[in-house]
């Protein structure tokens, strides 16, 4: 039994917790819930030794225990998946998978890599991580270092397993894999921690959820008669609204970008497709039916071998994202935050004026700083990003927020055209409202022409006004959608239900 008394801590300007108690029994899949930066990064860090209470104690089995750093916590079998990757890149899958216990395997000053291999291969196995043993970390996907930090936790046969946020990065299917994981583990009298933003998944794993806010435990509750609107309510304090974003007026005339006949070998076969101005276009699919790699053609970070894309009826050449940005003002929102896209080690400002220091420099070349951070606070009021002022480090933000910061860095740019890559995975539910009119916004208001990628159909239903659906690197379907002026009304289920024929 993991009981947490009375704990409080603080940060500069912030108090992270505040008086927060709450138990964790064995066998047990406890959920940890709240908005961005409510302080669940932290009460978890607390638990693993990552950082020390200001206040309060920590109790194990009865007995209070003081853990100084992460080591302590693993010695007693207290192991953490942290929300940030956390992965040695170039080391092999093996090496990252057991690197906790590396020293169990030297015998007479030799390592038996033989065993490390063939253990390491077996926790593979278990999270449905498809990748040799052998091969190097560095080129694998998000999801595949994900599940490599899964199994490193699972190789420690922890008694208290703590995720932070483990599916943001992973498919449906790894997701699904992983939830059954975790109850064999529950049965096996594993106590489980599981922070998520997806209440979906709370609700379908769970055994108990608490509930932060701002700092302050709202309540513990049994996840049996409990909705996803009850939840909701114990996060933000007032009911979910949902959001009817109206119609979009689109400049039908005017095509932003034009692709022909895209072709890149092994992978796009002659695919083309408009963007008008004005519009919001989705890209819907699974992960890894092309929809982010065909991005990456657009943007002039991976290579076509022939086709062409026009911006304003013009033929471009884009060879890397800069050109993309400065010769014809496209942006495109990184789906991966987590390892790029942020300098962590800078302040909110400097993440923030990257991609404007061409507009902010004045005769002298020199940067304006007071401009720098008068587009920081703009934006960082527009998003509700929670940060103690502009010149607090990115590092030093919750998780949500850092994604936030990483969105404000391309509102900045000023981009006519912006493909947004699943903008809303680890935010908050208020904080996705929030986004999805923002997006709106830039398209009604700014004229800008979005293309927006997401595997999350309510969200693409909500606020694309034509969905083209992507399959095995073909776009197998365009779907009309809500928004567009004069046509008519459609209800969701007839979307999602021609969106799943076209994926059939
Ligand atoms: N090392 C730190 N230095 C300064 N402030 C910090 C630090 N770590 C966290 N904070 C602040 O403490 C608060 C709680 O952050 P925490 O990371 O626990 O939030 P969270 O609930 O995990 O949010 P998210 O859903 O965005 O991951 C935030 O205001 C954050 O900026
Ligand atoms: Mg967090």
């Amino acid at each position: 039994m993991l009981q947490i008394r009375h704990v409080t801590k603080s940060f500069p300007g912030v108090r992270a917790l505040d008086d927060v108690s709450v138990e964790f029994a064995p066998g047990e899949v406890h959920a940890i819930v709240g908005e961005n930066g409510a302080g669940k990064s932290t009460l978890i860090k607390i638990i693993c030794g990552v950082y020390t209470p200001d206040d309060g104690e920590v109790l194990l089995n009865g007995a209070r225990i003081t853990l100084h750093t992460y080591k302590d916590a693993l010695d007693r079998k207290i192991n953490l998946v942290s929300q940030e990757i956390q992965i040695i890149p170039k080391s092999t899958v093996a090496e990252n998978i057991m690197l906790d216990k590396l020293d169990r395997y030297l015998t007479h000053g030799r390592i038996d890599w033989k065993r490390i291999n063939q253990d390491a291969a077996r926790y593979a196995t278990m999270v449905d991580l498809a990748v040799p043993v052998r091969q190097i970390v560095a080129t694998l996907s998000a999801a595949q270092k994900q599940l490599i930090m899964i199994a490193r936790a699972l190789s420690s046969d922890a008694r208290i397993l703590v995720m932070d946020e483990p599916t943001s990065a992973l498919t449906r299917h790894e997701t699904e894999n992983l939830l059954a994981l975790l109850r064999r583990l529950k049965a096996e009298g594993v106590t489980v921690l599981f922070v998520s933003h997806k209440l979906e998944e709370v609700l379908a794993v769970a055994d108990k959820v608490s509930v932060l806010r701002d700092g302050c435990l709202i309540g513990t509750r049994p996840i049996a008669g409990l909705t996803k609107a009850q939840i909701v309510q114990m996060m933000i304090g007032r009911d979910a609204r949902t959001l009817d974003l109206g119609r979009l007026k689109v400049d039908a005339g005017h095509v932003a970008l034009e692709a022909r006949s895209i072709c890149q070998a092994g992978r796009f076969h002659d695919v083309s497709f408009v963007l008008q101005r004005g519009e919001i276009l989705g890209f819907y699919g699974l992960v890894g039916s092309g929809r982010t790699e065909l991005a990456q053609i657009l943007i002039g970070e991976a290579r076509k071998d022939s086709g062409e894309v026009l911006i304003n009826d013009k033929p471009t050449h884009i060879h890397s994202m800069a050109d993309s940005l400065f010769k014809y003002r496209m942006g495109y929102v990184s789906e991966n935050r987590k390892e790029k896209g942020l300098i962590l080690s800078a302040s909110i400002k400097t993440n923030v004026a990257i991609t404007i220091w061409n507009r902010l420099r004045d005769r002298l070349g020199s940067i304006q700083l007071a401009a720098e951070t008068t587009a920081a606070r703009k934006l960082m009021h527009a998003l509700e990003i929670r940060a103690t002022g502009p010149s607090q480090v990115v590092g030093s933000l919750s998780g949500g927020n850092q994604q936030k910061v990483s969105i404000a860095k391309w509102l900045a740019a000023q981009c006519d055209i912006l493909i947004i890559d699943e903008p809303t995975i680890g935010v908050d539910i208020g904080a996705k409202e929030y986004i999805h009119q923002l997006i709106w916004n830039l398209a009604s208001r700014e004229g800008k022409s979005i293309i927006l990628i997401s595997s999350d159909m309510p969200e693409i239903i909500n606020v694309a006004r034509r969905i083209l659906v992507f399959k095995d690197f073909k776009i197998v379907g365009e779907v009309r959608n809500n928004g567009e002026e004069g046509a008519p009304v459609r209800g969701y289920e007839e979307v999602s239900q021609e969106i799943g024929q076209y994926l059939a």
